[in-house]
């Protein structure tokens, strides 16, 4: 047979993926794929089976039903601080996923660079190889995942098309600061780069931090694609509605994109994400509140356990440093000790390296998610014990 396509080997299958498929043959408790396993709002809910017996069951608007788009921008501009017109500027797609592509796609020439901060979400990586960017990588340094400006200044150049930035950020917890966003704000505006801001989590952030997104930095509204959806911020991973906001003339290719990949996000739930997106602040406090809660009884048990943790400061992940239990079972690669705590503690998570290019990086480092419900959190916390 003649080769099939040479670019699906530059990337491997998603170990996130994989390690929740072990999870399921093994009969574990998945910590490794990012979602909650308490229910979204009964009223959002309600909303959603409503839209269905309403009749709201064949093709959205390619792009996103007006309605929705409206609540996009009405909250954008509310949260975000950020303005744009919803009938040119708005496009809804299926997940942050298939914003994050299409953008890349709607951007990319051949030849162009990609900057990317590591550790980052795994999906990044393969997007940048699949629309033909070549990626260049910026380190984020722990405890704190902070970069360096000077690292950042090299990475850029004539071929930089965009930069990636995911605030709060998967896999680290890392909130990025103004000062932050200003610096990498400078560059883009310096050697004309977009930046691309996955803003997934921006209700999930812990001790009083705020979030911010690089669009409102000034002279970034043009130059800036705002992705986001309903998955974490409403706890509906499974409906995949979400969106990328960016000047018209950006926006018009994306919605040329979307429209030959997927024809349109599904639509009862386009309906039901405009009654989420109007829920008021006590909501978002709800949330906060319960992820603060799952964050620190977490944290302290993985101390217990002998991890080396620095709490999160956003999202709903803790990269917990696992190089002493490793010396300890005699274990050499984050994907080994995965699988052991798997064998041990029945809890599914993610090796470090998953979140790296090279296969060296990250090799200390085990991702545990935990947006869960109290009894898991309880279950956790047991298990935990028996390393
Ligand atoms: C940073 C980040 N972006 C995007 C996604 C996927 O989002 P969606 O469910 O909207 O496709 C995830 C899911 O874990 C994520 O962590």
């Amino acid at each position: 047979m003649k080769p099939f396509s040479h670019i699906t080997t530059q990337f491997t299958e998603s170990v996130i993926r994989e390690m929740t498929r072990v999870s399921h043959a093994k009969g574990g408790l998945n910590l490794a794929q990012g979602f909650p396993d308490f229910e979204p709002p009964d009223e959002l809910k309600a909303a959603a089976v409503q839209a269905i017996h309403g009749g709201c069951n064949q093709y959205a608007i390619t792009f996103g039903e007006a309605d929705l788009r409206q609540a996009i921008v009405d909250k954008a501009c509310q949260y975000n601080r950020i303005s744009y017109n919803p009938d040119t500027e708005v496009t809804v797609t299926c997940g942050a996923t298939e914003a994050m592509i299409a953008t890349l796609n709607a951007l990319v020439n051949p030849g162009d660079e990609i900057i990317i901060f590591e550790p980052f979400y795994e999906n990044y990586g393969p997007d940048a190889i699949l629309s033909g960017a070549k990626p260049r990588y910026v380190a984020l340094r722990p405890p704190h995942w902070t970069f360096d400006a000077n690292e950042l200044a090299e990475a850029f150049n004539e071929n930089t098309k965009a930069i990636i930035i995911n605030t709060p950020n998967n896999p680290t917890g890392k909130v990025f600061s103004r000062s932050e966003l200003e610096a990498v704000a400078g560059f883009c505006i310096q050697w004309d780069a977009i930046a691309v801001s996955d803003e997934i989590y921006e209700h999930i952030l812990y001790d009083n931090e705020a979030h911010i997104s690089i669009a409102s930095i000034k002279g970034m509204a043009d130059r800036t694609v705002t992705i986001n959806s309903l998955s974490k911020t409403y706890s509906v991973t499974g409906w995949r509605v979400g969106w990328a906001i960016a000047q018209a003339d950006i926006t018009g290719r994306i919605r040329k994109v979307h429209d030959f990949l997927t024809v349109g996000a599904p639509a009862p739930f386009q309906k039901a994400g405009v009654y989420a997106l109007g829920m008021d602040a006590a909501y978002y406090n709800t949330l906060q509140y319960r992820y603060q809660q799952a964050r620190d009884r977490v944290c302290g048990a993985l101390a217990a356990a002998d991890f080396i943790i620095h709490p999160p400061k956003g999202a709903y992940y803790i990269m917990a440093h696992a190089a002493q239990l490793m010396e300890r079972f005699n274990i050499k690669t984050a994907y080994q000790f995965s699988l052991k705590l798997i064998d041990r503690t029945g809890l599914a998570t993610v090796p470090g390296t998953a979140f790296y290019h090279s296969e060296a990086a990250g090799n200390e480092y085990i991702r545990f998610c935990f947006a869960k419900n109290e009894k898991t959190l309880d279950d956790i916390c047991l298990r935990l014990r028996r390393l």
